[in-house]
């Protein structure tokens, strides 16, 4: 049955299954461990195949995964000081993306003359134990921050083991998923929280903030090694501060979600766990910071970990009956879903409509190496113009 009762809604949401993230933030990409010194990985943005790089100076470098020849993918070629070389005829790029050797000839009497020739390129930053990328406009990066976790910037940083997922399963409902408290009946073993109200919702600029009055004493490793074994927590707040999720108890526990959209059905999500306070259990004496790593491996493996995968699964398979039902009239009680997808909805179209304005801007300048921001392409650009018009819209 198609949704007649509301078409906004089921458009807002069928709508917002389709789309990806604003390449104007800083997104996570990969875990610093994972790409060591000379190696290269292939990471995705939105359906865009990004090459990044360590070079011999420990610098991180991105570029976009296509040597200029024939398209070859540059993480299947080889890191060579602070550039890379393609694996076919051995085109070389620097870390801003321009080719700056050509091993072959070039044609009778151009052999010196190397051609200006260019793949795009992103800026880098390492923080956190994570590699961003800004995979937008580059000019507007140095304007945008890297989301900021007090904790991690102290004097005396808490300690953490990031968790890195791929989940089969658009961004969004990630998002829907760890902000709704109503799928507490997923959780009933683990009871990460328990009767869940919310008690409201706000939106102010790029943020919503939701808060929650729940049980948080039900679960295990609460009951273990909890502050007063949980019982003096029973708010929570959560946030989606586009494009990342976050949520605080009491400035005592706290969690990032940083999400990489790869493509309509899948997700890359990177997960910071903080634990401000944790106790021995019997003797309730505060565990210091100094031998919480192993503690902390042991909670991911047992409770983060397994209560996460509760949540894979769920996801999973909403994703596959969303493909199969997006028709169908669907049910929401919880408001905050909405205003997700409202958010979402409004920074994509933010997101073309910047990017449009710039490739229109650098052609007319003449620039014939315009580099769409990762995760769209000038078709996609004229495509979005050309809906403008029809809608009536002007610049
Ligand atoms: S395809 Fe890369 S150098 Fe030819
Ligand atoms: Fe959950």
């Amino acid at each position: 049955m198609i949704d007649q009762q509301n078409p906004n809604r089921q458009n807002r949401r069928v709508r917002t299954r389709k789309i990806g993230q604003s390449g104007n933030y800083w997104y996570a990409v990969e875990l610093s461990k994972n790409l060591r010194k000379g190696k290269s990985k292939e990471v995705i943005f939105w359906k865009s195949s990004i090459a990044i790089y360590r070079g011999a100076d420990g610098k991180v470098r991105a570029l976009e995964n296509r040597c200029a020849h024939r398209q070859l993918r540059l993480t299947t070629g080889v890191v060579d000081g602070n550039d890379i070389i393609c694996q076919y005829h051995g085109w070389t790029y620097n870390g801003c993306g321009e080719c700056i050797k050509i091993s072959h000839e070039l044609g009778k009497g151009k052999k010196d003359r190397l051609p200006n020739i260019k793949v795009g390129h992103y800026p880098v930053q390492e923080k956190y134990g994570l590699i961003w990328i800004f995979p937008g406009n580059p000019e507007v990066a140095g304007k945008v921050s890297i989301p900021k976790i007090p904790q991690l910037e102290q004097q005396k940083p808490w300690k953490f083991i990031p968790l890195d997922f791929t989940i089969n399963a658009h961004f969004s409902m990630v998002l829907e998923n760890v902000c709704d408290f109503n799928h507490a009946f997923l959780h009933r073993d683990l009871r990460p929280f328990t009767d869940p109200h919310l008690l409201g919702y706000d939106r102010k600029d790029d943020a919503i903030t939701i808060d929650y009055e729940t049980d948080l004493s039900q679960s295990q490793v609460v009951k273990i090694a909890g502050e007063k074994q949980g019982k003096d927590f029973d708010k929570m707040t959560l946030w989606y501060n586009y494009p990342f999720q976050a949520s605080n108890i009491s400035d005592k526990y706290l969690h990032w979600l940083f999400m990489v959209p790869i493509d309509e059905k899948t997700t890359r999500c990177f997960f910071i766990f903080l634990f401000g306070s944790l106790e021995i259990p019997f003797i309730r004496v505060q565990i210091p910071q100094i031998v919480r790593k192993p503690l902390i491996r042991l909670i991911n493996k047992f409770y983060v970990v397994p209560l996460l995968k509760q949540d894979l699964w769920a996801l999973e398979e909403e994703q596959i009956a969303h493909d199969k039902h997006s028709g169908h009239h669907h049910y929401e009680f919880n408001p905050i879903i909405t205003e997700f997808q409202k958010m979402s909805l409004q920074k994509w179209d933010e997101y073309l409509e910047s990017e449009s304005e710039r490739m229109k801007n650098e052609k007319a300048k003449g620039n014939k190496l315009f580099f769409p921001g990762a995760g769209i392409s000038e078709k996609d650009l004229n495509f979005f113009e050309k809906q403008r018009k029809e809608e009536g819209v002007t610049a």
